[in-house]
């Protein structure tokens, strides 16, 4: 009799734990359909000086390097804090995050690509970054430096590691690396004076002799002049080179 009572009471506990299992099944169910809609994280990256993980998407750029000396500023002196910085090509939004980081007051990222949009916004939410932060999606057909601003609009400090070659882009990644007649470079130089606050400061990290030579060729007719900000000569490096090095454009006579 007992053992009649004792199989019926198991058999109904496993009943029930089935139907738990199936309840609790349901949720990651559902996950499963958000993360099919979110765009694909590639890989996750840890940088260093930067203690969380990194999510970076697919066409998204990646390469930390580019912008050590950049970053080393941002970290390391009161470069951005309480400023309003504008990044130019934010990718992942590393150089953003380290800026949030370091207490700017806010920041305004632009990408060309959709996914970099999405992937900055997505490592200042998952940080706690995302209340300063605000990101703008730039038109591949008006792809100006600053083509998602209005005239008005001015930044204590604008930052980009621009893409670094003379080069037609032939798909939305390679718009990290090319940039054909140095449009973007030269759109920079143009609205420099515009966006820029009262004594703001311009820097750019690049890797690429051609880049570096013909901002510098191109500064003084805008009344700028480039610093590099690097002990390194060009002559002895090759044309495309790692770590970037930094360079500030600034008006050839005062400040801005
Ligand atoms: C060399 S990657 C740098 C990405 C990121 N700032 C970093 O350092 O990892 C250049 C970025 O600029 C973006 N880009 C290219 N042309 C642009 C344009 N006209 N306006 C805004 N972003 C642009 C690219 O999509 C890419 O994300």
């Amino acid at each position: 009799m007992y053992t009649v009572i004792l199989r019926a009471l198991s058999v109904l506990l496993l009943g029930t734990l089935c139907v738990a299992t199936q309840l609790y099944d349901r949720p990651a169910v559902k996950q499963l359909v958000v993360s099919k809609r979110a765009p694909t994280i590639r890989s996750w990256e840890y940088v260093d000086g930067f203690p969380e993980r990194i999510a970076v998407f697919q066409t998204v750029f990646w390469e930390p390097r580019d912008t050590n000396s950049m970053r080393e500023l941002i970290e390391t002196t009161d470069l951005v804090r309480n400023k309003s910085v504008l990044e130019i090509g934010t990718g992942s939004g590393l150089v953003s995050l380290c800026s949030l980081r370091a207490g700017a007051a806010s920041v305004i990222a632009t990408d060309v690509n959709q996914n970099a949009i999405e992937n900055a916004r997505y490592n200042a939410n998952a940080l706690d970054l995302g209340d300063r932060f605000e990101t703008r999606l730039v038109s591949v057909h008006s792809a100006g430096a600053f083509s998602t601003l209005i005239p008005t609009e001015t930044f204590d400090i604008i930052l980009s590691n621009p893409p670094w070659e003379n080069a037609q882009p032939r798909s939305i990644d390679e718009y990290a690396l090319y940039d054909r007649d140095f449009e973007l470079l030269r759109s920079i130089l143009l609205g420099v004076r515009t966006h820029l606050k009262p004594g703001g400061r311009l820097l750019l990290a690049y890797g690429c002799c051609d880049a570096i030579l013909t901002l510098e060729q191109l500064a003084p007719q805008h009344g700028l002049r480039v610093q590099r900000l690097d002990d390194r000569r060009l002559d002895d490096l090759p044309e495309v080179f790692v770590p970037g090095m930094l360079v500030e454009l600034l008006p050839r006579k005062g400040c801005f």
